[in-house]
């Protein structure tokens, strides 16, 4: 195992990702689009929105002179072929694409993703250069019986832990409790620092101290206006990944600004 030299190691930043899901068609993207214009302004955290294939060239041109990055919900693993359906790493690259988020809950619920095919799925993003926002996360079941820190801990190895510790440089993790999705509860901000904590921790185990404190991690479970303050205070919490209050420009905003009173 090679230890990294800190010059070769990114600092960690503060991100706020919007996944929009499968909401706006193109006028309804422009629409939002045009009211987070009218409410950026400098930020400490970064920007990301992620709208539906369909919208994201528009979005990417819309918001290219901006500090908002256009991001992906998903990928294949395959550079092209008989995949129907499907849209790969080149071709978001081809509409400027850097960002590609893998494995959300409703990835491996809905559509069936292990953990096996996500570690394809990260190694392509990769090969093509593209950055991460891998998430993750424990269903209510595991964290009633006590098993979420193991749960959570083998998702990350069997995705990633196969990786050299310079492919983290392009990996943001996105801890989403999949009781926390759209329900409206929150983890607390004790649990999310928890998790975070053991989360970096599991990192560092396996990649040194440097690497794991470069690595950003997000929460993501019901972020509102409301408690995105409380929940970004905790010191291993680097952002959030905003379903439902990333659909009103105004909420998500005053969710990124959380992190400049902070
Ligand atoms: P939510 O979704 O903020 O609506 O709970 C978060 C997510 O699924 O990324």
């Amino acid at each position: 195992m090679r230890f990294p030299f800190s010059r070769e190691i990114n600092m960690r930043t503060q991100i706020v990702a919007g996944n929009w899901k499968m909401n706006n068609d193109l006028a309804q993207t422009q629409a939002l689009i045009s009211d987070l214009k009218k409410q950026v302004q400098t930020s400490n955290a970064e920007v990301m929105i992620a709208p539906a294939f369909t919208n994201l060239y528009s979005a990417f041109e819309a918001l290219r002179h901006t500090n908002i990055e256009v991001v992906a919900q998903n990928m294949h693993f395959a550079e092209s072929g008989a995949y129907t359906g499907e849209v790969s790493a080149k071709m978001l690259q081809s509409i400027g694409i850097k960002t590609v988020i893998l494995g959300h809950s409703e990835r491996r619920a809905y559509f069936g993703e292990t953990d096996e095919l996500l570690a394809k799925k990260v190694d392509a993003a990769l090969a093509n250069n593209m950055r991460i926002i891998f998430c993750f996360g424990e269903e209510l079941a595991d964290r009633k019986s006590g098993n979420h820190e193991s749960v959570v801990e083998s998702q990350i190895k069997k995705a990633l832990f196969h990786l050299e510790y310079s492919a983290f440089n392009n990996i943001i993790l996105a801890y989403e409790p999949v009781w926390a999705i759209g329900t409206g509860e929150t983890a607390s901000p004790e649990q999310a620092q928890e998790m975070h904590a053991f989360i970096r921790k599991t990192l560092a185990d396996k990649y040194g101290e440097e690497v794991a404190n470069s690595v950003s991690i997000l929460y993501g479970g019901s972020v509102k206006p409301a408690n995105a303050k409380e929940i970004f205070s905790n010191p291993d919490v680097d952002g959030g990944l905003i379903g439902g209050a990333a659909l009103n420009a105004e909420d998500f905003f005053a969710i990124v600004n959380a992190f400049n009173r902070i």
